[in-house]
């Protein structure tokens, strides 16, 4: 294969492409990696994903929720590994952010900083429509024993998911590396709805329990697109705010998880380059279609905002 060059997305392992890519090419590596829960590894079918989601596999347990003790420790095998080739390809004072699962967000932070990276911190991105898990123990037992009344099994409902903030450590202060990689700061010209500060929490919805603040656009529907079959699509506007937080414009941003190319869109609405990689065929053409639909509306809008937001 050919050098990878920026705006090129590629069908294949992120485990062996990532060797193909050039040391201190990435400015920022954002991703949501496969979150190792149910079939969701590092190899996952669409099938069997369509199944877990549409629980039409696990009868009993909702897709994400079947415990296994093993998953963190393949999860931390497998993401070390990754993030020691994210680690050469990313410039000096680069961020790694990483989406991630509440249960499993552990092991990935420290498979993150076993390959050298510095943590940061753990951004949360607090949601409203999370699915309730726990479990009735009578669907599970012959035994009617009142003791059992009110109690379920200990998964309360989802609201939030993790974003590992690691960084390459920096040549130097962070101010000489800043200005000689361009990378290593944050923006803090970027303000949340209120004119609030950067924060570590951030919301794509207002909610009843927490203030209106860290607010950011919620997608509107066509933003994923009709065609679109993947099942854990990420916000395109989350993804902006985080690209304009730690990058410049003209920087690179890979993503070796790319699913349906939210990254990649992300990345081009915000005047950045991309590369992108996916192991499966239909999400890989999902992607390819949806940046095609991106650039095309990007130019026609090109005086004004872009339509997707
Ligand atoms: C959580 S999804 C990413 C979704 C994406 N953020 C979006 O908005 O569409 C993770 C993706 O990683 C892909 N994947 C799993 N293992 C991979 C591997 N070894 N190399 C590259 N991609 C892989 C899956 O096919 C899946 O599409």
């Amino acid at each position: 294969m050919s050098e990878i060059v920026p705006n090129t997305i590629i069908l294949g392992d992120a485990q062996e492409i990532l060797k193909k890519i050039p040391d201190f090419s990435a400015d920022l590596v954002l991703t949501d990696p496969p979150y190792f829960l149910d079939k969701l590894d590092a190899d996952w079918d669409p099938q069997e994903v369509k199944n877990i989601t549409q629980g039409q596999v696990i009868k009993n347990l909702p897709g994400g929720m079947r415990f296994d003790p093993d998953q963190g420790v393949r999860l931390q095998k497998w993401y070390q590994k990754i993030s020691q080739d994210i680690f050469r390809v990313l410039k000096p004072g680069g961020f790694f952010l990483s989406f991630s699962s509440p249960r499993l967000v552990h092991r990935l932070a420290v498979a993150v900083e076993d390959a050298g990276f510095y943590i940061r911190d753990i951004f949360i991105w607090v949601y409203p429509e999370g699915r309730a898990k726990a479990q009735t123990l009578t669907r599970y037992t012959s035994v009617e024993d009142e003791r059992l009344s009110y109690w379920k099994t200990p998964q309360v409902r989802g609201n939030y998911e993790p974003i590992v903030v690691a960084q390459k450590p920096p040549e130097g202060k962070l101010v000489d590396n800043f200005l000689s990689n361009g990378v290593g700061l944050f923006n803090f010209s970027e303000r949340l709805e209120g004119n609030y500060f950067p924060s570590n929490v951030l919301m794509t919805e207002k909610m009843a329990f927490l203030p209106p603040i860290f607010l950011i656009p919620k997608p509107k529907k066509e933003e994923r697109g009709d065609f679109n079959t993947h099942p854990t699509v990420k916000p395109l506007a989350l993804l902006r705010y985080l690209i304009r937080l730690t990058t410049q414009k003209g920087a690179v941003v890979l993503d070796p998880f790319l699913g349906s190319g939210s990254t990649a869109i992300a990345a081009l609405l915000e005047e950045r380059k991309y590369i992108g990689i996916e192991i499966n065929r239909e999400y890989y053409q999902i992607a390819f279609r949806r940046i095609e639909k991106a650039k095309q509306e990007k130019a026609v809008n090109s005086t004004a905002q872009p339509l997707l937001l």
